[in-house]
């Protein structure tokens, strides 16, 4: 049986993948004052050892008014990097595979509420904080409206990404991702919707993204893997579309990016998503995939191992992200090399969790385990 496509190296730079699965950026919202700690520690040690191809950390803020929440990440002082050398020394004590780290700015939709919260905008008395924007337009009614970045400042947001590109080298990771999308800052440079200016960075609005995407190149190893998200619609009359997503594939592309994952959304408060079923954006990284030489990763609602193998393998995509699959099941990958009759490694200790190990047992799983959770 030849070896499903899902589970064959990919090289993203420098970097070997030994599969095709990616644990997508998530948000913990657990750190103090930007620094990860324990949670992030058993959180992120548990899944270093879960056969995903690569572990990509949460969005992990430049600035420290660059977090969306007062719960959120960052790697923008020595405490940070201080916390996350912690956690990622003892990630490659429990696992061998890639760990990549997304960084990322929230611009105007930064000072908000953890999601348990609400997930709005912060009160006066929740401590807000001034946020910043290519323009001062706010997310959606009652968001606080961001200050209008002035262009001395825009080029010390460049100099905040190639500082935490920087900590990311010294930290060992193999991986860095830009985030532009979710509505975060570079993703409101790229789209008409929040970006008014007039100036050079309105009239041409992928400039500040390629500023930020060429500085931290430079700054970044090339024998390590780089890559960014991308937004390939807003849903919102307007705004920006999948050949938006192709035309800046293709420029992060001739920056010298590795890969893009391709995902959408979140830039305004009255976007109305189309219908959230499986792989819902596959389509869209299809697009990209076809238009640009560019590896690309697959998002949004994948979480069956067939259907994940079918879209790689069928040249959809080149790698699938699976976020809340993995919160649900981090034993994702084991279950689904099984169901693909592949054996991976398990960690020694946990080897005996297979019933087929134990003398005279028929069973590869307990009986009793809900098989729709890998369907
Ligand atoms: C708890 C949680 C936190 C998230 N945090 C991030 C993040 O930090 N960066 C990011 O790009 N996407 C983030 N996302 C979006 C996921 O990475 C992913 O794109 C989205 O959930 C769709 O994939 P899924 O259907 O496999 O969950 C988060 C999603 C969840 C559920």
């Amino acid at each position: 049986m030849p070896l499903p496509k899902l589970f064959t190296p990919i090289q993203l730079g420098g970097v070997t993948l030994p599969n095709r699965v990616v644990i997508s950026p998530m948000c913990q919202y657990q750190a103090d004052d930007g620094c990860m700690n324990d949670w992030h520690l058993v959180h992120l040690g548990h899944l270093a050892y879960s056969g995903a191809g690569l572990m990509m950390l949460e969005a992990t803020h430049v600035t420290r008014e660059g977090r969306i929440t007062h719960g959120c990440a960052g790697l923008y002082d020595e405490h940070n990097e201080a916390a996350i050398a912690r956690v990622i020394a003892a990630c490659r004590r429990l696992g061998r595979n890639p760990i990549g780290i997304q960084l990322a700015h929230a611009g105007r939709k930064a000072s908000s509420q953890v999601p348990w919260e609400g997930r709005e905008w912060l009160r006066p008395d929740q401590s807000p904080w001034i946020t910043v924007a290519p323009s001062a337009v706010a997310y959606g009614e009652g968001w606080h409206v961001p200050h209008e970045l002035s262009v001395a400042e825009i080029r010390a947001q460049v100099e905040a990404f190639v500082a935490a590109t920087v900590r990311s080298k010294r930290i060992g990771f193999d991986v860095v991702e830009l985030h532009s999308a979710h509505g975060y800052l570079l993703h409101q440079f790229l789209s008409p919707l929040s970006n008014r200016r007039t100036d050079a960075y309105g009239t041409n609005r992928m400039k500040f993204p390629l500023e930020v995407a060429a500085a931290m190149r430079e700054s970044w190893p090339k024998d390590r893997g780089l890559g960014a998200r991308i937004s390939a619609n807003d849903w919102a009359e307007g705004g920006l579309g999948p050949d938006d997503a192709i035309a800046y594939a293709r420029e992060l592309k001739r920056v010298g990016f590795d890969y893009v994952c391709v995902s959408s959304g979140a830039l305004v408060g009255h976007a109305r998503m189309g219908p959230i079923v499986e792989g819902y954006q596959v389509p869209f990284a299809e697009r990209v995939k076809r238009a640009v030489d560019i590896k690309v990763r697959a998002v949004g609602m994948i979480a069956n191992p067939g259907y994940a193998e079918e879209i790689v393998e069928s040249g959809k995509c080149d790698m699938v992200a699976l976020a809340r699959a993995f919160l649900d099941n981090p034993r994702w990958v084991w279950h689904a090399a099984e169901r693909h009759g592949i054996k991976i490694d398990y960690p020694p200790s946990y080897a005996r969790s297979r019933f087929d190990q134990w003398p005279g047992s028929k069973l590869a799983r307990p009986e009793w385990q809900d098989e729709s959770q890998v369907g």
